[in-house]
């Protein structure tokens, strides 16, 4: 049976429907990729509002923040971001349709504060969202992307956290590309952080669109059961992060409270190994010596900031006890022994790590402890961890750096 002959104006009618659904978000989709911007050579490091203070910011906040991180030997660990996140406009745009901070808890303006953090040598970084309003409710740039653009850029701004919230179902890729695009014009260099949830699979298209990371789930939650669900959610997609692209499990919940010091120095290490952007979300403030001493630990930091071409990844589990390693750029491997549950016996060897076999050994450095112990060729790194723990290691051939 022939099929019924359509007419050349019904199928240009058909062809006209069908491709703004495929196209939507399709690579380049309203037009070329935009080259990748190089804010991020490795994962930002900084601090942002969101986690511990929500709605309750103020420029006080922000530029006490910017004390703290040089005065608690944060700048020195690598952190340079400060960020503001939701809640910063005032409730409408001005006369001239631009946005503005809220006129009594910043009363000095966005510039103002820029010219502070940046006599600190750190850096500022602002919030907004792909959407017609912010996830609170605070007008954003859907539609006003080169007027916000060009009034960060005027501000001094080094970071744009771009939310998704009010989106009104447009096309993911074509409202970040638009931001990448603006951002581009105004020649600052500000690095583009997509906060997009991971929903339309950013991992494909963030580079694109001149991201420099994005967000790869929902919102973290100060809780342990939380962290487990988002480290489950990298693996998948390890192989998309990289230099000045990375994917971004979310800000850190240490020294929040909701967690214990063993817990949170596992949601550190974790989020190290995975080449996360180290953004705590803390009371830089007020943290205790061991929140400080988590966020500050220079070994863990370095692993975050090594690029040895692979993101870490899942190596084995065993019931509730996992093996994590990376490659590091000189051959070694990072490598996280994870107590998910109540704890227990793990252990890997270098074949499994994928180190040759060779006379001298190797060293494995356990990065918390500092403790260092040599491991054969044919041996095993063993150990036995309490519940909701980690240990880290870095395992080196015996005689390089670190190893005795
Ligand atoms: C979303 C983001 C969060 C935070 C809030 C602010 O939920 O995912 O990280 O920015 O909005 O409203």
């Amino acid at each position: 049976m022939s099929r019924p002959r359509r007419s050349p104006l019904a199928l240009l009618l058909l062809l006209a429907l069908a491709a703004p659904a495929v196209a939507q978000n399709a690579p380049g989709a309203h037009g070329p990729p935009l080259a990748v911007r190089p804010m991020a050579p490795t994962p930002p490091m900084g601090w942002n509002s969101w986690n511990k203070f929500g709605c309750q910011i103020d420029e006080a906040l922000i530029r006490e923040t910017a004390d703290a991180m040089v005065a608690h030997g944060m700048k020195a660990a690598g952190y340079r971001y400060v960020n503001i996140d939701d809640c910063w406009m005032a409730k409408a745009r001005d006369a001239a349709g631009n946005l503005q901070p809220d006129p009594v808890r910043f009363p000095h303006g966005i510039k103002a504060l820029a010219d502070y953090v940046h006599s600190k040598g750190l850096k500022l970084g602002i919030y907004s969202s792909a959407g017609t309003a912010t996830c609170q409710n605070f007008p954003a740039s859907l539609d006003h992307e080169t007027a916000d653009a060009t009034t960060f850029a005027a501000w001094g701004v080094d970071y744009l956290k771009y939310d998704n919230c009010n989106n009104e179902k447009r096309p993911a890729l074509a409202r970040y590309r638009a931001m990448g695009l603006a951002l581009r014009a105004t020649n600052r260099p500000m690095v583009f952080s997509l906060c997009e949830w991971g929903e339309n699979h950013p991992w494909h298209w963030g580079r694109e669109v001149a991201g420099n990371l994005w967000r790869t789930t929902g919102d973290i939650e100060d809780k342990w059961p939380s962290v487990l669900k988002i480290l489950d959610r990298q693996d998948s997609i390890a192989r998309f992060a990289g230099p000045n692209g990375w994917n971004d499990p979310d800000m850190l919940e240490v020294g929040n409270g909701g967690m214990s010091d063993t817990e949170y120095r596992a949601h550190f290490s974790l989020w190290a190994l995975l080449n996360a952007p180290l953004i705590a979300g803390n009371d830089l403030r007020s943290m205790s010596p061991a929140t400080r001493a988590i966020l500050t630990n220079r070994d863990v930091i370095a692993v975050d900031q090594d690029w040895g071409g692979r993101q870490g990844s899942r190596l084995k589990r065993e019931g509730d006890l996992e093996v994590w390693s990376k490659p590091m750029k000189d051959g070694g491997r990072a490598v996280v022994l994870l107590s998910r549950g109540d704890g227990g016996q793990i252990g890997v060897t270098m074949q499994e790590l994928g180190l040759p076999r060779r006379s001298g050994g190797y060293v494995a450095r356990e990065l918390w402890t500092h403790a260092s112990e040599p491991v054969t060729a044919a041996a095993e790194l063993h150990a036995g961890l309490s519940g909701h723990s980690v240990l880290m290691f870095l395992v080196e051939p015996a005689g390089a750096r670190g190893g005795r």
